[in-house]
């Protein structure tokens, strides 16, 4: 999968350069492209922000650069989606993550300032937003959507790293622990040491089950609507 991300802050993406999501790129799952929208400006100085009309403080970016780069990273991939990371957008989550993942590729649009030229929202497919706060750019939330859909691909992690984490089946994650069995007198339960996998596997669905009713009630709401509830859910314990 091929994703584009177009910024004026090209060098805050090296966390895409470290751990599963190098990984993916060096297997040659994912390519990630990081454009810098100064270098579609028409303007001398590279400008690509302006004030807006009507007055006020902040600066927008301009229409003209971001409709040329994306013109351009379209020449490389015309079947990419195109996705304008904005507060009013719609919220991403893991269903969203594993819709995109299925697509042939994305185009990102980081805005910056008081946001992009209205007139953009005519080349994008869609907007996201990562939560209803409000960042200083779109560059996190781009990072956050491709970490978020890097490993889902086929290849980057084995596929039960995924399809048992939260959200799977509307439920959170199970309880984890690792060696020592005892640390500061808080134990590793004892059916995680029984070597009964059937009675572990079991074990991890009731506790997801519990977890999610306590910490996450419209999941588990959604959970019962959708998957008929604890005795209809197998595919954790199976
Ligand atoms: C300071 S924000 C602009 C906020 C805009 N004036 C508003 O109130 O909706 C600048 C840019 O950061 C990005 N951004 C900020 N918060 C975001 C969020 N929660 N989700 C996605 N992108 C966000 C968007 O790209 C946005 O254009």
């Amino acid at each position: 999968m091929r994703i584009d991300i177009i910024t004026i802050f090209p060098e805050i993406f090296s966390p895409l350069e470290a751990s599963i999501i190098k990984r993916a790129q060096d297997k040659g799952i994912l390519k990630i492209c990081i454009w810098n929208l100064r270098d579609f400006s028409r303007n001398k100085h590279k400008k690509v922000d302006d004030a807006a009309y009507g007055g006020g403080k902040g600066m927008v970016l301009a229409c003209e650069p971001i409709f040329l780069a994306v013109e351009e990273i379209k020449k490389h991939n015309p079947e990419s989606l195109t996705i304008l990371t904005c507060p009013q957008g719609e919220i991403f989550n893991q269903q969203k993550a594993k819709e995109l993942s299925k697509t042939k590729g994305l185009i990102i649009i980081c805005g910056h300032y008081e946001g992009v030229d209205e007139r953009v929202r005519t080349i994008v497919d869609c907007e996201i937003s990562i939560g209803d706060y409000v960042l200083t750019g779109g560059e996190l939330p781009a990072m956050v959507i491709v970490d978020c859909i890097a490993r889902l691909l086929p290849g980057v992690l084995p596929e039960e790293a995924t399809i048992y984490d939260s959200f799977f089946d509307c439920l959170v994650d199970w309880p984890c622990y690792t060696r020592p069995e005892e640390f500061r007198g808080l134990k590793v339960p004892d059916i995680l040491l029984s070597g009964d996998h059937e009675k572990i596997a079991k074990w991890r669905l009731n506790q997801a089950i519990e977890r999610t009713k306590q910490k996450r009630p419209d999941l588990y709401e959604k959970f019962i609507k959708e998957k008929g509830g604890p005795h209809a859910s197998k595919s954790r314990s199976s």
